[in-house]
């Protein structure tokens, strides 16, 4: 699909369907009433006769406009003016896009992205407009013999800005908007992909084949006999269960100053998760093929941020393991000694998240990082707290917290705080071991970042636990989402305008 951006007149414009907004009630946009004069009325004396209220979910297509070169006019319904926000937006776009593309305009131009948006600048509109033109026409058919194909598909929209003024930022912003659209699909797609195909091995080769594309970007890959000799044991005693074996994949983007501290992105990388012996029930147990996703998120952002050619030092790190029960698996109660030394009750094997993540977030220290950020769907928990629309983010450092809550509220992709504080932490504590890997049934999001605190001690963190937001379970739009990539990238577009930390030179 191609995208662009220009500013001109509706009745200019020599296309296969021209876009336009209509508020609720039966109001012409700025756009709709400069049309609605060029053709004589047509479009207003349509409005009134009730054919389209111009409520969110509402489109009108019309052929033949008087006054107009384009073959179609699609009128759109955005809800009432005043009520215009993001969410609202997004869905007007959503309904614009799929509708041009089910009715055959193989391309068009589009007017709702000069519509008021509370809050918002024509950078945002357009970057938004992209990314959720991409999302909403997503298939994921890669396993499918016979493709649904649509005859005459949407293949190119322009958007436009209000004037020639605003070209360079709305070009600026359609082209993060691509790059990060496009790794959003990448991890999309890595996440659809069933357990028996997407192993540790697949995500290996995945990441090698990334890393091949970028000259700044380098990739090592862990094998179990080095994970052996290096002592990460947590990680390799929830690997035990499976035939398939560990790895641990280290991506670097080296595009920032020489001596600047990297960013440290580590992802959960559970290619599937049946709970091993503490084995889960069965009803939606496919869905654990989405355990991936954390890591999935990592390499999009590190592929989102080497193709924008940000000037960033970029570490990834993604432990992955396949989680099931077996003869050789770990059992309840094990204890193991981590990468760190401390050691690790294992009194569930379903929480293997923070058992192998804990092992990764010891590695990062040696990368010596200026933040650590991870990402994974770490607890059914955070679910049940925040459902689908929210990531949790607990964080030991004030200015990180702050930052990544804002990249959410800039990309659409927000976070939600919750408490990390010193009392949770007992829950975790263990009989027979430094910590244990559960902490009961209150406040498990918590525990579990409490037990990631243990590990975090050396370096300013974040946790993402994104086990709502990563897929969608209901009948619509099944499948995995990207987030958060569109939040971590924004977080690294952010960190782009502000001074590094220097390490300081000691002679
Ligand atoms: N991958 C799951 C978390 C999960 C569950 C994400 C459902 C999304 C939907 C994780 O490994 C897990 O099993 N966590 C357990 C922890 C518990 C045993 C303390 C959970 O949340 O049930
Ligand atoms: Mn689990
Ligand atoms: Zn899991």
């Amino acid at each position: 699909m191609e995208f662009n951006v220009k500013s001109g007149h509706p009745e200019k414009q020599r296309t296969a369907c021209v876009v336009i907004g209509v508020y609720e009630p039966r109001r012409l946009s700025e756009v709709g009433k400069r049309l609605d004069d060029i053709s004589e009325g047509y479009l207003s004396s349509i409005l009134r006769r009730g054919d389209l209220e111009g409520k969110i979910g509402q489109t009108l297509l019309l052929h033949n406009v008087p006054g107009t070169l384009a073959d179609r006019v699609l009128l759109v319904g955005c809800g009432r003016e005043r009520e215009l926000a993001d969410t609202q937006y997004r869905k007007v776009i959503k309904h614009a896009i799929r509708t041009l593309h089910e009715t055959g305009s193989m391309e068009a131009v589009c007017y709702l992205t000069e519509l008021n948006v509370r809050g918002r600048d024509s950078a945002w509109k357009i970057r938004q407009a992209i990314e959720t033109a991409h999302s909403s026409l997503y298939v994921f058919d890669q396993l499918k013999t016979q493709k649904e194909n649509t005859r005459r598909p949407l293949r190119k929209i322009v958007f436009t800005v209000t004037s020639r003024r605003e070209l360079g930022v709305a070009e600026k912003a359609s082209h993060q908007a691509q790059k990060i659209a496009e790794a959003v699909k990448f991890a999309k797609d890595l996440g659809n992909l069933p357990g028996n195909i997407c192993t540790p091995s697949y995500l290996a080769d995945e990441a090698k084949k990334l890393c091949a594309l970028h000259k700044q970007l380098s990739c090592k890959v862990l094998l179990e006999t080095s994970l052996k000799k290096q002592g990460f044991n947590a990680l390799l005693a929830i690997a035990k269960g499976s035939k398939q074996a560990p790895r641990l994949i280290v991506l670097e983007y080296k595009a920032g100053k020489k001596n600047a501290l990297p960013i440290v992105l580590v992802g959960k990388g559970v290619t599937f998760d049946a709970g091993g012996i503490s084995l889960k029930p069965s009803k939606d147990m496919d869905q654990m093929k989405y355990d991936m996703m954390g890591a999935a998120a990592v390499l999009g952002t590190i592929s989102a941020a080497a193709e924008l050619q940000l000037p960033l030092n970029i570490v990834g790190i993604i432990p992955t393991v396949e989680n099931l029960p077996g003869g050789s698996a770990c059992k309840p109660g094990d204890i193991v000694t981590s990468l760190s030394g401390q050691t690790i009750e294992i009194l569930n094997t379903d929480a293997e998240g923070r058992v192998i993540l804990s092992d990764a977030l010891t590695y990062a220290e040696r990368f010596k990082p200026d933040v650590v950020i991870d990402v994974a769907t770490l607890t059914g928990a955070c679910v049940i707290a925040l459902g689908q629309h929210a990531h949790a983010l607990l964080s030991n450092h004030r200015p990180l917290t702050h930052d990544l809550l804002n990249a959410g509220r800039t990309s659409g992709d927000r976070a939600w705080e919750m408490p990390l504080w010193d009392e949770y932490q007992e829950q975790i504590d263990s009989n027979f071991a430094d910590v244990a890997n559960i902490g009961g049934r209150e406040a498990g999001t918590i525990t579990a970042a409490c037990f990631l605190s243990r590990f975090t001690k050396k370096y300013h963190w974040a946790h993402l636990d994104i086990a709502g937001t990563a897929w969608l379970s209901g009948k619509k739009n099944k499948g995995a989402t990207g987030r958060p990539i569109p939040l971590l990238t924004q977080y690294l577009i952010d960190r782009c305008n502000e001074e590094p930390f220097i390490l300081p030179k000691i002679e």
